[in-house]
């Protein structure tokens, strides 16, 4: 098979509160969003890159190059991280096969290295549900309720056991990725591309991923991003 990847990188980064877009943050010398593709460049099982930025980006070409190896830019970003993604797939009918396997990937993840790519396409292997990076839930999980003078209050303890939270890449077969967020219900629900997958009935395996994998949301984010990448082992 072959193997793609899609970047949606059309956030406005709300919660960062930075001057612009979070992909486009410096972290270790480079924008985020460099990192991530070139990590994708880097992997020798990787065909092609496509990135998925807004119709109006001014930024993009001084971060990816239009000469640039193995990477080209899609301006059909849209409202919400879904239809990014769904725009993307869109765009790439005919060019790509419906068995070819596209690994989603945030642009806020500047700790992906060819490695844990590698290990995704392997703990997949050909199983039609595909897969995802995911790590074992650490933290004692609450769920709230709402008490007295709207102050929420603990209800009750999620058991953490069989608890993952996702990370991307995400991987799927373009056919199944294209039905799954073309029939998903609400765009604002989806949070990540397997939960559409999920709601088709079909199960995508949990590969065990690393911290260093880590989603830049809030500013102490990038330290730590940084931390792990000055170091290419950890
Ligand atoms: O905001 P959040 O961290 O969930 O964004 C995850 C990824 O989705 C980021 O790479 C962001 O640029 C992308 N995104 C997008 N189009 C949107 C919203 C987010 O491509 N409308």
């Amino acid at each position: 098979p072959r193997y793609f990847a899609l970047l949606p990188a059309a956030g406005v980064g709300a919660r960062m509160a930075a001057n612009g877009p979070k992909q486009y943050l410096t972290v270790g010398g480079k924008p985020m969003l460099r990192h991530a593709v070139d990590a994708f460049r880097a992997s020798t099982l990787v065909t092609h890159t496509y990135v998925v930025v807004s119709p109006d980006d001014g930024v993009i070409d001084s971060v990816l190059p239009p000469d640039l190896d193995g990477v080209t830019v899609l301006r059909v970003g849209g409202a919400t991280r879904m239809d990014s993604v769904l725009n993307g797939l869109r765009a790439l009918a005919g060019v790509l096969d419906e068995r070819d396997l596209v690994m989603v990937h945030d642009a806020a993840r500047p700790g992906l290295t060819p490695a844990l790519i590698a290990k995704l396409i392997d703990g997949v292997g050909d199983d039609p549900a595909g897969g995802l990076l995911a790590l074992p839930v650490v933290d004692t999980i609450k769920r709230s309720a709402p008490g007295a003078e709207g102050i929420g209050v603990s209800a009750a303890t999620v058991p953490r056991n069989g608890l993952w939270s996702a990370q991307t890449p995400q991987m799927f077969s373009y056919a199944l990725l294209l039905r799954a967020l073309g029939s998903a219900p609400d765009a604002n629900a989806i949070t990540d591309d397997a939960s559409a997958v999920e709601m088709l009935g079909y199960a995508p395996r949990l590969v065990e991923g690393h911290p260093r994998n880590l989603k830049v949301t809030l500013p102490a984010d990038i330290r730590i991003a940084e931390m792990y990448l000055a170091n290419k082992e950890d």
